[in-house]
């Protein structure tokens, strides 16, 4: 995207993909505003932008904030993302995830701001019945996590159906890395993703990663999932935003690497990137983990030519290993 002075309200701009996002919008030249009640997100993660620390479901605040900005685009990234915890606490995940983007939404269209990029997920598919997975690919979530984002998708496109209202929704598989410069990455507390766990037990701050399963119908019996880095993700979101505001109408796409890896072969790889032996112990399957998730992305390299610069799972983990480090520091 060409250097742009859009005025881009981030909601959720403190958390990890958020961050990232703000970095690359600055970058770009963007006005940021970041909206986040701090909850899951981390002051850390902002080294620019203006932080208005605050909930997206309070309209009041909303009210104030879309009062005061002339917004060209809202961003959403300020959602609860564990799998495993939305089994046990469905209410706080339709709470958060959907309940407040009502709110969120009812303020955009009373302040007539009408270009939304909506962080999606793999999740929406559930148990695949192809792979890679497509766009078209049946939407049958088996977790809360992926209900609520359906159904703010759904949301969405009644909301541009009678209010105009357009949006990228941005199904991403499994986000991983961190940006380059080792200042922001992944932090999440408790942290439940496989590569930062790994990484905790190759440097020995834990004894050994837990393996959620090892008699899934796949090669080595463990989770297959498709691991794309932040940044990549990142330029996704300025691709669509560039498309939106130049008049492109609502869509969704998937982000993913394309590229299946298990739950060993990540082990394997984050030994080989951070030269330890990585202690495994072999554990019950996780609820609501589907076997294999690996995305077909070619819609958005043929609509927007996105094309993820960080192309391997070795690359990826070497970002994450570098922030890693930083943070042991
Ligand atoms: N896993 C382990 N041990 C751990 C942690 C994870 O074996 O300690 C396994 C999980 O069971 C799963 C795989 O590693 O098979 C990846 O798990 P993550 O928790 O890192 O990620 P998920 O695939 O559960 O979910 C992530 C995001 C979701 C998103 C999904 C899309 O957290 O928000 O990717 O693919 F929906």
């Amino acid at each position: 995207m060409p250097k742009t002075n859009k005025k881009i309200l981030v909601v959720g701009g403190a958390g990890y993909i958020g961050s990232h996002m703000v970095r690359r919008l600055l970058q770009a030249g963007c006005d940021v505003v970041i909206l986040d009640n701090l909850s899951t997100g981390n002051r850390k993660l902002i080294t620019d932008g203006e932080l208005v620390n605050g909930n997206l479901g309070d309209a009041c605040l909303l009210d104030k904030l879309f009062g005061a900005h002339k917004f060209d685009a809202v961003m959403h990234f300020a959602a609860f993302s564990q799998v495993g915890e939305s089994m046990h606490q469905p209410l706080t995940y339709y709470r958060n995830n959907l309940a407040e983007t009502v709110v969120l939404l009812d303020a955009m269209v009373r302040h007539n701001v009408k270009r939304f990029i909506f962080s999606s997920t793999a999740a929406v598919y559930g148990e695949p019945v192809a792979i890679p997975i497509t766009e078209d690919h049946p939407c049958m979530p088996t977790n809360p996590y992926g209900n609520t984002k359906l159904a703010v998708e759904r949301m969405l496109a009644d909301c541009d159906s009678a209010h105009g209202l357009k949006y990228t929704a941005l199904r991403y598989f499994n986000a991983a890395g961190a940006d380059d410069s080792g200042e922001i990455g992944e932090l999440h507390d408790p942290e439940t993703h496989l590569i930062p766990i790994v990484l905790k037990a190759a440097s020995g701050q834990i004894e050994h990663i837990q393996v959620f399963g090892n008699d899934y119908p796949t090669t080595d019996g463990t989770c297959i999932r498709d691991y794309v880095h932040v940044n990549d993700l990142a330029q996704a979101h300025l691709l669509a935003l560039d498309a939106l505001l130049r008049g492109g109408e609502s869509v969704v796409y998937n982000l993913g690497s394309s590229n299946g890896y298990s739950v060993r072969e990540v082990i394997a790889n984050a030994e080989a990137v951070t030269g330890k032996k990585i202690p495994v112990v072999e554990a019950p399957r996780r609820a609501g983990d589907p076997a294999i998730l690996v995305a077909s992305s070619e819609k958005i390299k043929r609509a927007l030519g996105w094309m993820p610069a960080y192309e391997n799972l070795e690359k990826i983990i070497r970002t994450a290993w570098n922030w890693h480090l930083k943070q042991a520091d």
